[in-house]
């Protein structure tokens, strides 16, 4: 492995030096290693849709939330502003000039709009959780022994990715960008006002563990690429579990507030020359692993009490601030078996957490087939705080907001088994397009009125692409959601509708991959005449503009072959969220909604979904010839 040390902060002004150290890296490396990464940059670069492309689209989008006279009113507005030397033309322009001289037009302003700047905590808000196959520890050194093969499995993660060892991610035969990988390690958001940076040390050497609140830093590699064996990682382990019994002051739960505390609060915390050395530590480790204690006792299932436990920590008297949120991957272990991770956001998005979760699981499964070089001695260290009255009147306001939200997030997280993706396969249809139109008829049976639908689509098919929206709502999910509900439409009439509502999302999800949606085209037009002063166009004060983004329905598919599941918080206070992995027999839902809304329930969404799924399935076997 050939790595220069480097300690790269990326803001808005260097971003473009990343994938210059990328190159450098690369053309540093005399065995060709790290080619994948250098393949990821000769992708192509996001296209800017036309105005016209975009328009058209839009308008279709925004029709099942406006009534006759609203429709009018938003194509009138959409015609002056697409129109010859119009406001849309001017702004177009200045758009492709950005484009031609970027690598990907959007990355950085996606960056910055979507999570840096965004002042909200990343608990609830940002981070997703994602939970692991569930285990079963009967005593403490059975988590251990977990917790050390997760270690090691992670480290020979790291190693892959910048050996280059890692497959290729592909969409079709298509090869994706694998640049997100190389941020799942070594990188940490740090806490700024207006606007937060990222930190990426992928030289880093040591992880942390976090036990009661009790920080440790532990070597994990050396200069040479030696590892502690299993062996040595039981012991230390059992060193920290030993030293951590009593709790410490929550000073981690200063990550989970809104970032401007935080960054007030971390400001004051790093004046002490030992917290800033501890913060370091924190910072420029690989990853974290959380040793939490029970969670406290609700009546939930253990799929949602686990997405509890990923999403937020259980607040205060919870493992909420047995955490250090700003890290971009945090392994938790659960003393009951619950083990899983949280992650920041801001630089990956799920599949490639997801990826690794599977390699995960099954180098834990077979922890002898690693071929680390397992001679490394290490010994724990332990990371001191000094709290003054001001740090502790932080952690308390940071505690009261953590109940909050964490009090307030409902979960309804569960396996559907009657069937997967390979009976709608069988059935000539995308298992994608069928579960989101699922979720469209659930939404709109529970509420009779259509729910504006996000979900991701990876644009990774460009150089530093991220994700596209697709507008899973359309004229075609309502009209099936009417035909499904109305007790005189017949099975024909069902299947008709049921068909033209996945095949007008599945042509959406194709656009969306290849760059061509509508939201991240209309942000671009927005964002560059914010930059450029120019007046803002009509469109965006619109109602169509502001009820079709309104995303009450929050969703993307993140797909392992584990029986693991990703989840997070809804988009609106009277919203859903729902992310799913559909495996060939069965799919895993981590369903969410805000408990202090009266128009939502992450269980009635369930049983909705459920039921929806379900009368799909029954409309389509229905329809079948029978067999003689
Ligand atoms: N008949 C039979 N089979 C079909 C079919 C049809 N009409 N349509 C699709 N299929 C098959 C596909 O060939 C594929 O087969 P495979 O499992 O052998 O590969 C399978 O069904 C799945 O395809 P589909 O369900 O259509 O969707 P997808 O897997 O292509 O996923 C997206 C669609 C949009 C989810 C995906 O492109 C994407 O962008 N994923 C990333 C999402 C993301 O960013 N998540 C993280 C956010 S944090």
């Amino acid at each position: 492995m050939i790595l220069s040390k480097q300690h790269l902060i990326l803001n808005s002004k260097n971003s473009q030096l990343l994938s210059f150290l990328y190159k450098r890296r690369s053309a540093m490396s005399t065995s060709g290693v790290n080619k994948i990464f250098e393949n990821s940059l000769k992708l192509p670069s996001l296209p800017v849709p036309t105005l016209t492309q975009t328009i058209d689209k839009y308008i279709k989008t925004v029709t099942p939330f406006l009534t006759e006279s609203e429709l009018k009113n938003t194509s009138r507005l959409l015609n002056e502003f697409s129109s010859a030397g119009g406001l849309g033309e001017k702004l177009q322009k200045l758009l492709v000039e950005r484009a031609q001289n970027r690598e990907n037009w959007l990355e950085e302003w996606w960056l910055n709009t979507s999570y840096l700047e965004y002042r909200d905590p990343v608990v609830i808000f940002s981070s997703p959780g994602l939970v692991f196959p569930f285990e079963e520890f009967k005593y403490e050194i059975d988590r251990l022994k977990y917790t050390a093969k997760l270690i090691l499995a992670a480290v020979q993660y790291y190693l892959n990715i910048w050996n280059d060892k890692l497959p290729v991610d592909k969409m079709g035969k298509d090869p994706l960008d694998m640049n997100q990988y190389k941020k799942i390690f070594g990188t940490c958001r740090i806490p700024k006002p207006h606007r937060d940076t990222l930190e990426f040390n992928p030289n880093s050497k040591h992880i942390i563990i976090v036990k009661n609140n009790n920080y440790y830093r532990l070597d994990v590699l050396n200069e040479t690429g030696d590892t502690p064996s299993l062996h040595e990682l039981i012991n230390q382990l059992t060193v920290i579990a030993e030293d951590s019994v009593d709790s410490s002051s929550p000073i981690g739960v200063l990550t989970a507030d809104n970032r401007d505390n935080w960054s007030r609060a971390y400001e004051e915390l790093i004046k002490d020359p030992t917290n800033e050395a501890s913060v370091r530590e924190i910072q420029n480790s690989l990853f974290l692993v959380a040793l939490d204690k029970p969670m406290p006792v609700e009546n939930d299932s253990r799929r949602s009490m686990a997405s509890k436990q990923f999403i937020h920590g259980g607040g205060s008297k919870g493992n909420s601030a047995n955490r250090w949120f700003d890290k971009t991957v945090q392994f938790i272990i659960g003393e009951d078996g619950t083990v899983g991770l949280t992650y920041e956001h801001s630089p990956s998005e799920g599949q490639p957490i997801a990826a690794m979760t599977d390699f995960l699981i099954d180098h834990i499964r077979n922890a002898n087939a690693s071929n680390l070089q397992a001679t490394l001695k290490t010994a724990p260290k332990k990371l001191h705080f000094n709290i003054n009255d001001a740090i502790q009147r932080y952690i308390q306001t940071a505690n009261a907001n953590i109940d909050k939200l964490a009090s307030n997030l409902d979960m309804d997280s569960f396996q559907f088994t009657s069937f997967g993706k390979e009976f709608v396969k069988s059935q000539k249809l995308s298992p994608d397009s069928f579960i989101q139109i699922a979720m469209q008829y659930a939404f709109y049976r529970i509420h009779k009125t259509p729910g504006a639908h996000y979900e991701s689509a990876a644009t990774r098919k460009y150089i530093h692409g991220r994700t596209e929206t697709i507008r899973s709502c359309s004229i075609e999910s309502i009209a099936f959601s009417k035909t499904m509900l109305d007790s005189n439409k017949s099975v024909h009439d069902k299947i008709t509708a049921l068909r033209e509502a996945i095949q007008s999302h599945k042509k959406y999800s194709i656009e969306a991959v290849n760059g061509f949606g509508v939201d991240r085209h209309l942000l671009g037009l927005k964002l560059i005449a914010l930059e450029n002063n120019v007046q803002l166009p009509e469109l965006f004060e619109d109602k169509a503009y502001k009820l079709s983004g309104r995303m009450r329905i929050s969703t993307s598919q993140v797909a392992t072959k584990c029986d693991g599941f990703m989840c997070y918080a809804p988009l609106t206070p009277d919203g859903y969220g729902c992310c799913y992995n559909p495996r060939p027999c069965d799919i895993n839902f981590g369903v969410s909604a805000f408990a202090d809304h009266p128009d939502t329930s992450a269980k009635r969404f369930r049983e909705a979904l459920e039921d929806s799924l379900r009368d799909m399935r029954d409309v389509l076997v229905a329809g079948q010839p029978a067999k003689l």
